[in-house]
Order: C-alpha cells, then structure tokens, then sequence
C-alpha cells in the first residue's frame, strides 16, 4: 500500500522522495498516511504549508479518497472501501498461501540447530536454538527456500572418555535405562569430584577415550547406547515441541572427514605450530583457530570446519546458517576466516544467528534449588498449568488435552519469539500463559473467538461492503502489510517480526469483536464474517510459522 501511494505522489511531486518520508499517522483522523513538507521548504524557497497545499490539490487517484492540506502535512485518506473489497478477495483467495513468495527460487538453506549434547540434559539454549531456527526454517519455507534443518548432535570429545570410565566404575545398566540423562549426568559428576582426589581417574578417562577413538567395540558398544538413549530423551521434547530435523549428522560423523582438511591446510600453507600444537593464524587481533592439539586430537573447530566442506558439497547451499548462542560468536567468526583463507569464497554465505541466555529471576538458568530442570519437565509443567485453566474457564471443551498441550507449549514458544533473539529473556510460566499480554495464549485466543464466530455465522459465499468502519479499517491495514511482514523477518532472519505483528493483529481483531456486530447486523454480516475469515488465515499462519499451533476452540 505504502509504495503504491508513494509512487502516485511522485507524480504531483516537486521533490524526489523516499519511503521514510510518508508517515502514518497513529491516528486514523489525520489520514492513513501523512507526508509533512518541512524537510522541501529550504529546497523550494516556499512555506511547507504552500507547498502542501500544491501538493494537495494536484492528488487524485482511484485509492485515494480524500487529500487535505493541513498545516504543512498532507493527509492521505484512502479508499477504503475497494481496498478493502480487494484484499478480502486476496486474502480469501490465496488462503494459507497468502504472503508467501518465490523470492528463495528454490535456493537451499542449511540451518545447524537445537545441537544438544548426548548423556546431558537439553540446555535452555538448546531451547532457544531449535524455537528461533525452526521458525526461520518455516519463513525461508514460505519465501521460497528450501531450508535444510541439521541437529549438528554433540556425540564426541574427551567427555566420552570420562563417562565410559565413570560408567564402568560406578554405573548400572537399569538406571540409565530409566533415566538416562540424569543418571549418566550424575556419573559425569561424579568422575569430576573424585578426580580431584584420585587424579589418575584423568588418565583412566584419557585412555578410555583413546580406545574409543581407535574403534575399540567394547567402548563404541556403551557409546552408542549412551546415544540412543540420549536421542530417545531428546526426541520426546522434539515431538512436544513439534521439531522434526532432516539430518542428524553430528560432530562423531565428522571423525573420518577432519584428515582431508588438515591436510587442505597444511598443503596452503595456512598450518602453523603454535606450543606444539597446530593452529591457523587469523587477523590482527583475533586469536588463532586451533586445528589439533600437541596429542594429535581434533577440535570442536576442526569439525566444524569438516562440516561446514560437507555441507556444501552435499547441499550446494545458497546460505548456510547457525543458529547458536551469543557466547560462540567468535568460534564462528574464526571459522568463517580459517574457509575464506582455504580460498571458499561461500565462506561469505555463511550466517552465525546468535541470541541471548534464558533467565530466572535475573539469573541463567540451569538450576532450581540446586537440582538440574530438565526441559521436558519444563514443558509439561506448562501443560499442566494450560489445563487448570482449562478446567476453570472452559471445562467442557472437547479435546482438552490436545488444546492444553497446544497453549502451554505455545506459551513458551512465543515468549521466547516475540523478543528479539540477541536479548535475554525472563522465563516466568504464569505469565507466560495469560491470555491478556503479549502473549502466545492471547493470540491463540483471539484466533479461537474468530472461529467461534465463523461457526455460529458460516463462512460467506458473497459479501458486498456499504462502509469500513475505523475497526474494520485497522484490521485491513494490518492484513495487507502481512507480505511485507513476513519479508522482514526473513531478511533479519528476525521471527520477533512475526510475533509482534501476530499481537497488533488480535489486538486489532478483539477490539473490531468488542465493538462491532457481526451476527446481529445482518446487512453486514457476510463482509464482517469475510473479515473475521481472513484475520483467522493469517492468525493461522503467522502462529504456524512460529511453530505454533492455533486451535479453533479455547
Ligand atoms: N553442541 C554445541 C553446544 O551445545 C552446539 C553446536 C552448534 N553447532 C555447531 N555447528 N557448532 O554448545
């Protein structure tokens, strides 16, 4: 819309202008949008208010409806009546499909998310990544990519050596069968506090894990279980939360892959010891990538570094992203250097999404009262709470378990999207789940009355429009930005874009409901219902693509 009437007003225009220029106004009686002429006087030796007068008076098109001269402003009012006859049809139309583009051509788009590490539990940051990266996932989606969702797993390292040690020291086969995580994080723990008496226990670990790096069978046997059933725990969060991945390839699969990068780096040249071990030097002021140590073991860089290679190949990806916290900023900015250096120029279509920590009471959080949260107790603790809400407001309602499930965990999902990604959040459940605020539930809300509506009128076949009336035109406005919405979040790889929009929507949407009949007006029943169709499509839509779900019944 915005663009459209810039462009009608270039040509009564004396003076070239840009997008920033026209405002709209916060108030609809100053018109639906307002360009102040302050900014030409100098230029045009003439008072804004001439100026905006010229302006005025030469103003006319078909989406225009009213122009007014008013004190160096000029005041746009639409048409509203054909714009909004237009865009209900659009809306109508394209249905679920409304705001996506073709804009990706295909492209691939790997995203590294979520990435948890085995025999620990799934971190709040671990939360975080997979909430943001499969929300980007769903708006690269719908701007015509074709994102690729990798659970770069964290399945390797010295760690292991330790666990097996610990494992066999003190472990039993049926309590990691009930609870794995807890169970191999307390024998993690373990191994560290004894260790610190007994320091031979390092060497155990260290041994341990150079058998499991040589393909001893006894030591992968326990590690791939320690997997399974690691993967097993972290599925059960996955399918609550509704993530499914199309790669879990981790930093284990890359053990056979690293070889021909060191050997890549040493033939450019780009491999120096440093201390004994192997590094590659970076720019002035950046500390060098370390590529092996004295022993001879890879690091987290190094496969990183082989994954990065693999993915290319594998995928030819037009953009690769990963979506990792704010405190690895510089591993991926090492990375990126040590790729350009290898001569990849794709080194440059790589994207480090960081964001910020979860925390409670001020504070990061990963223990309540000294014990660890464990993320799936987290989460069903919100549908427990989603469900006592339930029983008290609506305790008839058909699937509640299904509906309670929806909104606690959509509670968290939208608190944690609605910020943007660099900032730390408060994570406070009973806020969370309110339905006044901006919250997940409030949206969910407005979009249930919607279709409550829509049940009791039935949906229109024909509708013809006598007046928009400021509710209805609010509503309007906001839908016909949707496009450009969700365009923004995609290039700011931004979901918060989406959850803010989702807000002003059923903010709009409850407010048209409070104060205008739909059913009991029957010359306008069937465009306010077409209305109430489309605010609930592009409810509908923009809570899909935070990866939540909309229910029809609250
Ligand atoms: N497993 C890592 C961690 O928990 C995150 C991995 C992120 N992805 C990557 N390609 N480095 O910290």
């Amino acid at each position: 819309m915005k663009k459209g009437i810039l462009q009608v007003l270039q040509t009564v225009s004396p003076i070239q202008l840009e997008e920033h220029m026209l405002e709209r106004p916060a108030n609809s009686k100053l018109g639906d949008f307002a360009l102040p002429c302050f900014p030409f006087a100098k230029i045009l030796r003439k008072s804004p208010v001439s100026i905006a007068e010229e302006i005025a008076s030469s103003l006319t098109h078909p989406s225009i409806r009213k122009v007014e001269a008013v004190n160096g402003y000029v005041n746009i009012f639409l048409n509203r009546h054909a714009i909004t006859d237009d865009l209900l049809h659009i809306v109508l139309d394209k249905s679920a499909a409304y705001g996506s583009s073709t804009e990706g051509n295909g492209g691939v788009v790997t995203i590294d998310l979520s990435s948890p590490n085995i025999a620990k539990p799934f971190s709040m940051g671990h939360l975080r990544s997979t909430v943001i990266g499969n929300s980007i996932a769903l708006l690269l989606e719908k701007s015509g990519y074709q994102p690729v969702k990798i659970n770069y797993i964290g399945d390797w390292g010295t760690q292991f050596g330790k666990l097996l040690t610990a494992y066999r020291k003190w472990g039993n086969e049926e309590d990691v069968r009930k609870e794995p995580i807890k169970t191999l994080l307390k024998l993690y723990i373990r191994f560290h506090e004894e260790a610190e008496t007994d320091p031979s226990l390092n060497d155990e670990g260290r041994a341990a894990f150079k058998a499991l790096e040589d393909g001893d069978a006894d030591a992968l046997a326990l590690w791939e279980w320690f997997k399974t059933e690691s993967l097993n725990e972290f599925q059960r969060i996955y399918d609550l939360l509704g993530v499914s991945f199309d790669s879990y390839n981790g930093e284990a699969y890359y053990n056979d892959k690293m070889e021909p990068v060191v050997e890549e780096l040493e033939d450019k040249g780009l491999l120096v010891e440093s201390d004994g071990a192997m590094v590659v030097e970076l720019e002035e002021g950046m500390p060098p990538c370390l590529i092996k140590k004295s022993d001879g073991a890879t690091l987290y860089a190094t496969r990183d570094l082989a994954a990065a290679i693999d993915r290319k190949n594998k995928y030819d990806f037009v953009k690769s992203i990963y979506v990792v916290g704010n405190e690895q900023s510089l591993h991926f900015t090492q990375i990126k250097n040590v790729l350009s250096k290898m001569g990849h120029d794709w080194a440059n279509d790589i994207t480090h999404v960081p964001f910020g920590l979860i925390l409670q009471g001020g504070k990061k959080m990963s223990t309540r009262k000294g014990k660890i949260v464990l993320l799936e107790e987290v989460l069903k603790e919100a549908i427990e709470l989603a469900q006592k809400n339930i029983e008290e407001k609506n305790p008839a309602l058909a699937n509640k378990s299904e509906v309670a499930e929806a909104v606690g965990v959509g509670a968290i999902l939208f608190s944690d999207l609605k910020q943007h990604r660099k900032h730390d959040i408060e994570f406070d459940l009973e806020t969370m789940l309110q339905t006044e605020g901006e919250t997940g539930p409030y949206v969910q809300y407005a979009h249930a009355r919607a279709n409550s509506i829509l049940r009791k009128a039935g949906a229109p076949n024909t509708f013809a429009i006598s007046e928009v009336n400021d509710h209805e035109w609010d509503i309007v406005k906001l839908l016909s930005r949707f496009p450009q919405e969700v365009k923004r979040a995609n290039d700011d790889l931004d979901p918060s874009v989406i959850a803010k929009y989702a807000v002003d929507l059923a903010q709009a949407f409850n407010s048209f409901y409070g104060n205008v009949q739909v059913l009991s007006d029957s010359a306008n029943k069937a465009y306010r219902t077409a209305l109430t169709e489309c605010v609930i499509i592009v409810l509908k839509e923009s809570l899909r693509l935070l990866g939540m779900k909309a229910p029809e019944e609250m």
